[in-house]
């Protein structure tokens, strides 16, 4: 950590400021892709969201009363079809309209920056390794085997409630996405964008009975070498730890 004042600056420069908007057309042929897919993974389908499978009906209200940080689990499995909820329930797609396929959680300009990565350490259904979310398919490819919750945890600082959760959720931006349109200022709705990821996920979590903590203490680099990602396109923003209920 350093004492340069490269935050405030950042604040100040990508202020929109009446009279000096410029208005640059987009474009359309540099878009950036919307969907990251891993096309020579192994491929897990999930199941579409079931209501049935929560547990009990909570209202919403409840919800908000609920929801608290959790970093103590129980060492027990996570299921597949809970993982398939929050996924969903985080960055799913929710609506199609046209060409765009909206999805649960707002995003600046529907340019979705945000890729969805898990670290699981326990779900019966699913070998240990780290996996991405295929959005487009609800799907889940697998990365890389084993099991990665003491390298995890390493990384996020030794924060104990690493090796102790069922699945990890890690978020990340590939930048050019929104930069396309918005430029620097971008960086700003892409923190949002998280922001409104980690807050479903969190409710859902207690929708499901579970127990989420949100994290953004880690080494930067060393989760994007876990993910295989350059840090610099893409690069890791922001992490969840998610669990049984001790
Ligand atoms: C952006 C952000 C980063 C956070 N990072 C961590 C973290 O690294 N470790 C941790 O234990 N909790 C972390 N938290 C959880 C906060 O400590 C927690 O939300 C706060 O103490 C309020 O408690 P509550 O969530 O139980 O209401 C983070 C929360 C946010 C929103």
């Amino acid at each position: 950590m350093n004492d340069e004042e490269y935050g405030s600056e950042f604040q100040e420069k990508s202020k929109y400021i009446r009279g000096n908007l410029t208005g640059r057309g987009l474009d359309w042929s540099n878009k950036s892709k919307i969907y990251k897919i891993y096309p020579n993974s192994s491929k897990t389908a999930l199941r579409k969201p079931i209501p049935e499978k929560i547990e009990k009906s909570i209202t919403i209200t409840e919800i908000f009363e609920q929801r608290r940080s959790v970093r103590v689990f129980q060492e027990k499995p996570i299921e597949l079809d809970q993982i398939s909820y929050l996924l969903w329930a985080s960055t799913g797609i929710q609506r199609i309209i046209g060409n765009t396929a909206f999805r649960t959680t707002p995003s600046a300009g529907a340019l979705y920056p945000i890729e969805t990565y898990l670290f699981i350490n326990n779900c019966e259904q699913l070998d240990h390794g780290i996996y991405h979310y295929n959005i487009k398919d609800h799907a889940l490819e697998q990365i890389t085997e084993g099991n990665f919750s003491n390298s995890i945890a390493k990384a996020a600082l030794d924060q104990r409630m690493f090796s102790l959760a069922p699945i990890i959720f890690a978020w990340t931006a590939i930048f050019q996405r929104s930069k396309w349109k918005y430029y620097q200022r971008a960086y700003r709705y892409i923190y949002l964008d998280a922001g409104h990821i980690a807050a479903h996920l969190s409710l859902a979590a207690v929708e499901l009975g579970l127990g989420s903590c949100q994290v953004a203490a880690f080494y930067d680099n060393e989760i994007n070498d876990l993910l295989d990602i350059d840090g610099k396109e893409e690069s890791v923003l922001y992490l969840s730890v998610v669990g049984i209920l001790k």
